[in-house]
């Protein structure tokens, strides 16, 4: 005997984003702004002057990645329960991608799911974290390796919350920006070049293309099982260099450059990136003072550290290796010899 539910789901989540000044808007009902101190003293008044609700309540949350974990989460949620949110209600992420990733998967486990918009404040989240829909948080055994698929209603990007984000911040959030244009946009890539970001109105343009270049791939791919792994380039290079030196020394977007550049230079070996492709990506990061080399002490240890990474498998390590400028190969045939001697020219002799 047998039992069949038939689950084929015709589901639109669709979701505009917005890239503007953030229009007055009021929601009625139950609204619960989810920020940390530093976000909420910068900016929670000019969105309070935006944002207005039935009932509206503030939730602060520590700032830092060390706090995107199981107690934050719970803070979040006891409030919730305390101003008894239900399923009607809705959370609105203020802040960078730990804010981002935190509320979004609180959204997304509170009473089996509530709506959620976000409202991101940093570059990096402005262009890649806070569309997509990957929310999460991270325990002893890994960055994000709680997390769930939970899209966002409405994505709010305001560039006014820019101006008060410091250079490194700023810096990680181009990397990011490098990232979409060498693995899917040739020409954006080529105004990148030609351009420069810390004009208002090129920012502007280059959120835009970012945006749209994450929001066409997330659109073809929601849940990463092909297609959205190509975004992950520099990262699985960059993670370990996270881990290395245990998240303190670089910020994500800068050991993401880092990671690009070993990237290109297994790409270069493989034949698949002329040198002076490679080359023409380092010059961008350095415009914007990324850092494009790394010490490494030892490559085989360097080496295992991938094996933590979550596209990984047992024995098996995915790279996202760019196919010239604008195009991208996902592998996970790889020899190993040719990742150690790209990883042999980083060496501390080097
Ligand atoms: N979900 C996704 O698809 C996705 C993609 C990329 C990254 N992420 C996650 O995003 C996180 C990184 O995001 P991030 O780089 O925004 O870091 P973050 O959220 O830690 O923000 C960086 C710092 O900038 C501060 N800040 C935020 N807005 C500011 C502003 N307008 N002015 C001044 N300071 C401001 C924050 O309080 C924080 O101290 C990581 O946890 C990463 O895993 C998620």
């Amino acid at each position: 005997m047998q039992v069949t539910i038939p689950l084929k789901q015709v589901i639109d989540n669709s979701y505009d984003i917005t890239i503007d000044t953030i229009k007055p808007v009021h929601y009625d009902t139950k609204v619960a702004i989810i920020t940390n101190p530093k976000v909420a003293g910068l900016h929670l008044a000019y969105l309070l002057t935006k944002i207005t609700a039935k009932e509206l309540y503030i939730i602060t949350v520590a700032d830092g990645e060390e706090y995107k974990n199981q107690d934050s989460i719970n803070t979040i949620l006891e409030s919730l329960f305390n101003h008894k949110f239900n399923r009607k209600s809705m959370l609105i992420a203020f802040g960078g991608g730990v804010i981002g990733d935190m509320t979004g998967y609180a959204a997304s486990i509170y009473q089996r799911g509530i709506s959620f918009v976000q409202v991101p404040t940093t570059l990096l989240s402005q262009v890649d974290a806070s569309v997509g829909g990957k929310t999460g948080m991270s325990n002893s055994y890994g960055k994000n390796l709680i997390g769930a698929f939970h899209q966002p209603k409405a994505v709010l990007i305001d560039p006014h919350f820019l101006t008060t984000l410091p250079a490194r911040e700023f810096g990680a959030g181009v990397a990011e920006i490098v990232k979409m244009a060498v693995t899917f946009n040739r020409e954006f890539f080529e105004f990148l070049e030609n351009e420069d970001l810390r004009n208002p109105n090129i920012l502007q343009e280059a959120i835009k293309q970012a945006v749209q270049t994450k929001a066409n791939v997330v659109a073809k791919d929601e849940k990463e099982h092909g297609i959205r792994a190509a975004l992950n380039y520099g990262h699985t290079f960059g993670h370990v260099i996270e881990n290395e030196t245990k998240y303190r020394k670089y910020l994500h977007g800068e050991a993401v450059a880092i990671g690009m550049v070993m990237a290109n230079d297994t790409a270069v070996k493989m034949g698949l990136m002329k040198d002076d492709e490679a080359l023409r990506i380092k010059k961008l990061l350095e415009k914007y003072n990324l850092p494009i080399t790394y010490n490494i002490v030892d490559t085989d240890s360097f080496y295992e550290t991938f094996f933590l990474d979550k596209k990984s498998s047992d024995s098996a390590i995915t790279f996202i290796i760019p196919v010239g400028l604008g195009d991208v190969k996902i592998t996970d045939s790889c020899k190993k010899e040719l990742i150690i001697s790209v990883l042999d020219t980083f060496g501390v002799t080097s």
